[in-house]
């Protein structure tokens, strides 16, 4: 086959660490099964991306970075919530990305895009031939659960609600956006618009794996075609067939590489609690004051992943006084260091890229959910998948230093009932994680399927 006669993906993500990370991951499995892919960033993210991308490796891979206009100027925060961001990046870039498959010859076979960004499905009907594959970055149950609410199955602030094939969930369960109606409008109307047109797009692209999401899969499948082409995680953690592949390739934090292996290597196997909330997740100051003494209480080695912006929040004197029992750093290489001997748990704020790469690693969770799908992701790992445990908060979102000992207690004892029926089922799926991606697993012949589909 001629290089003109290659199958070619256009994929567009949203500029954010969580969103970028499984798309980059999905586009170069297409790359590894042939396809030629071109990576779309906005105009105003294109540059510190693309500096990212040369610093990350993603460069080294035979993908090109193409800018399509936004309409804001570079270093427009790509967390910016407000309507007029949304409104002006959707006018933008279908204008825009309307321009650039209208200037290729051949016309790309498809493009790939996050779900949140939905309106892309309009841009690629105008050009015939040109597929729509919405890809969403959270699982099958989240969607599921926001399809039911917006089809008014339940209300918002209900105390619990009982929908099909999942358990029953209290409104701490749900979605946040559900249950808390005083948090961000505008970022509840983008993330319900996700669904606006499933029935009408050509691929429904999840980044999850089947053995997790057995009955809820099947209720979505019973009306979309719904794929898992997941974890989209690097393959070195998986299946080891992409040559290479051991960091997803754009990081937009520094990461302290050496410091946090170095530190890691000093510890006893299975000793290190690793906390991280992730790249957006902002923790009031009193909360932040209780992590952090619950972690020293906990008499345990922890590694914290403290964003730059978070630091202020530390008590004064912390670093001098936790010693070599803790180590703070900005930003960690966090597949590295989950799939260190040392760790033995991970206290997360269960965004679902985490989570994902925890199950693929079979490492111990310990959930502390702050925001959007992150509850219910937290409710799953301790009821359904019994993976780890989630802490209680109280009536205002607070969670006390004593809690935070409990669970740990609870998940570091790997002698205790607990501690052992948590390992046996993370090795379970980890196992289910890895075959998913492995030759004539599930996800890859999904991935397969979708190629062959958008090859002419
Ligand atoms: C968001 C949402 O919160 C999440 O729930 C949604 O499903 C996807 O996007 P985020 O909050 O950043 O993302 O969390 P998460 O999904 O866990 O993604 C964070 C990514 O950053 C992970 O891939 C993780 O490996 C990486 N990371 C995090 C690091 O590389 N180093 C760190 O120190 C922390």
């Amino acid at each position: 086959m001629g290089d003109e006669a290659k199958t070619q993906v256009l994929v567009f993500s949203f500029p954010i660490q969580g969103h970028i990370n499984p798309l980059l991951q999905f586009s170069k499995r297409l790359i590894s099964k042939n396809v030629s892919v071109t990576f779309l960033t906005t105009s105003s993210t294109h540059n510190t991306i693309l500096r990212r991308a040369i610093s990350g490796g993603a460069t080294a891979l035979p993908l090109s970075f193409v800018p399509i206009d936004d309409g804001f100027e570079e270093g427009h925060p790509s967390t910016d919530t407000s309507p007029d961001y949304f409104r002006k990046l959707e006018e933008n870039v279908s204008r825009s990305l309307s321009q650039l498959i209208s200037s290729m010859e051949p016309k790309p076979n498809a493009v790939v895009y996050d779900s949140c960004v939905p309106w892309v499905l309009d841009v690629c009907r105008k050009h015939p031939g040109v597929a729509a594959a919405s890809f969403f970055t959270q699982n099958s149950t989240v969607n599921a659960i926001y399809i039911n609410f917006l089809r008014g199955e339940f209300k918002e602030f209900q105390d619990a609600v009982v929908l099909p094939a999942m358990p029953p969930l209290k409104g701490n369960d749900l979605p946040v956006f559900l249950y808390d109606n005083s948090l961000c409008r505008p970022l509840f109307e983008l993330i319900s618009s996700q669904f606006v047109n499933v029935d009408d797009i050509d691929f429904f692209l999840v980044n999850s794996f089947d053995e997790l999401e057995v009955e809820v899969l099947q209720w979505m499948k019973n009306q979309w075609p719904v794929k898992n082409i997941g974890p989209m995680i690097p393959s070195m953690y998986l299946d080891k067939r992409l040559a290479g592949d051991k960091d997803y390739g754009i990081n937009l934090f520094n990461a302290q590489v050496n410091e946090c292996m170095d530190w890691l290597d000093s510890k006893p196997p299975g000793s290190v609690i690793y906390v991280s909330f992730g790249s957006l997740a902002v923790l009031k100051d009193e909360q932040m004051l209780e992590v952090a003494a619950g972690l020293k209480q906990t008499g345990h080695n922890f590694l914290w992943v403290v964003r730059e912006t978070e630091t202020k929040k530390l008590p004064s004197n912390y670093i001098e006084e936790i010693g070599d029992k803790g180590l703070i750093v900005n930003w960690s290489p966090q597949l590295q260091v989950l799939a260190h001997k040392s760790i033995g748990c991970f206290m997360t704020h269960c965004g679902w890229n985490s989570t994902l790469e925890a199950l693929s690693l079979g490492v111990a969770l310990i959930g502390m959910p702050a925001y959007s799908d992150q509850p219910t992701n937290a409710k799953f790992i301790e009821d359904v998948w019994k993976v780890g445990v989630r802490v209680k908060a109280d009536n205002n979102g607070f969670v006390t230093k004593e809690e935070i000992v409990r669970c740990v207690g609870e998940v570091m004892d790997e002698m205790s009932e607990k501690g052992k029926e948590i390992r046996t089922n993370a090795e379970r799926l980890m196992k289910f994680a890895r075959e998913a991606l492995s030759e004539g697993g599930n996800s890859d012949k999904n991935i397969d399927e979708f190629v062959a589909k958008i090859s002419r």
